[in-house]
């Protein structure tokens, strides 16, 4: 009772948002670098790479419930916190003026309600054009040396991404991304107090490289189909 009175106190709310976030973050990157493989020489690199996370098993399930209670918590605390604060203070600010360090009230901090909120539509789309999307029953299967007969997804992304709203419907989410990203690992590592005055500028920026590098990790994949590089 002392923990759930603790877990849903304003502290308690920021941690839980950034806990829950970290854990996002690792699967976040986990899949781009995943997705990349799309790009080997081998075109079978990626249908063998999602053949073999299916493999797991039990720890594959077990990181998908994980997985799936990270982003549901995660939202619903997110709405919550945003939710209280408005409650709080029902006519906004008029103007925005920067905390500078080490408030970092700027564009991407103003706008996580939004980009969490595109975000989890997108991702209702995203699991149902392609983890749900057509598989080994709809004639999606391709053979693999010494494996057999398995699901090809690179043939379905390859479908998908040469649509216009997929190709550019996609790398416009993954700005988001980049922004929600940005901002909320710095937030998390506030809230998780591994903030400090010296470190607190150098984490900030790890922060914005580390939302770059995943927008543009994921938005290669869709636009290098498209142009058919
Ligand atoms: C260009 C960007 C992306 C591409 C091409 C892509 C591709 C895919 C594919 C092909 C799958 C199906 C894997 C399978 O069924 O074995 C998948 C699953 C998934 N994707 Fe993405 N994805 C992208 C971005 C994202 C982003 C940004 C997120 C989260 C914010 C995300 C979250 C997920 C989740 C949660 C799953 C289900 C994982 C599972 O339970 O197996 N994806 N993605």
């Amino acid at each position: 009772m002392k923990l759930m009175n603790a877990l849903l106190s304003p502290v308690g709310r920021k941690v839980l948002t950034g806990a829950t976030g970290i854990g996002l973050v690792a699967f976040v990157i986990a899949h781009m670098i995943g997705n990349l493989t799309y790009l080997s020489p081998d075109v079978n690199a990626y249908n063998a790479y999602a053949y073999k996370l299916m493999s797991l098993g039990w720890l594959f399930y077990t990181i998908e419930i994980l997985l799936a209670l990270c982003f549901l918590l995660h939202a619903a605390v997110g709405i919550s916190i945003r939710v209280r604060r408005r409650k709080a203070r029902p006519v906004g600010y008029k103007f925005y003026k920067s905390a500078g360090t080490p408030g970092k009230s700027g564009y991407s901090a103003r706008s996580m309600i939004f980009t969490g909120i595109i975000l989890l539509g997108f991702l209702i789309l995203h699991l149902n054009s392609f983890k749900y999307g057509p598989g080994v029953a709809e004639g999606y299967t391709v053979e693999l040396a010494g494996i057999g007969e398995v699901r090809d997804l690179r043939r379905l992304m390859t479908e998908k991404f040469q649509e216009p709203l997929y190709a550019f419907g996609y790398p416009l989410v993954m700005i988001l991304l980049g922004m929600h990203m940005r901002h909320g690992v710095w937030s998390a590592l506030q809230s998780l107090g591994m903030m400090s005055r010296r470190l607190s500028p150098y984490l900030y920026t790890t922060a914005a490289i580390l939302g770059i590098l995943v927008a543009v990790g994921f938005l290669f994949v869709p636009l290098y189909i498209y142009f058919g590089v």
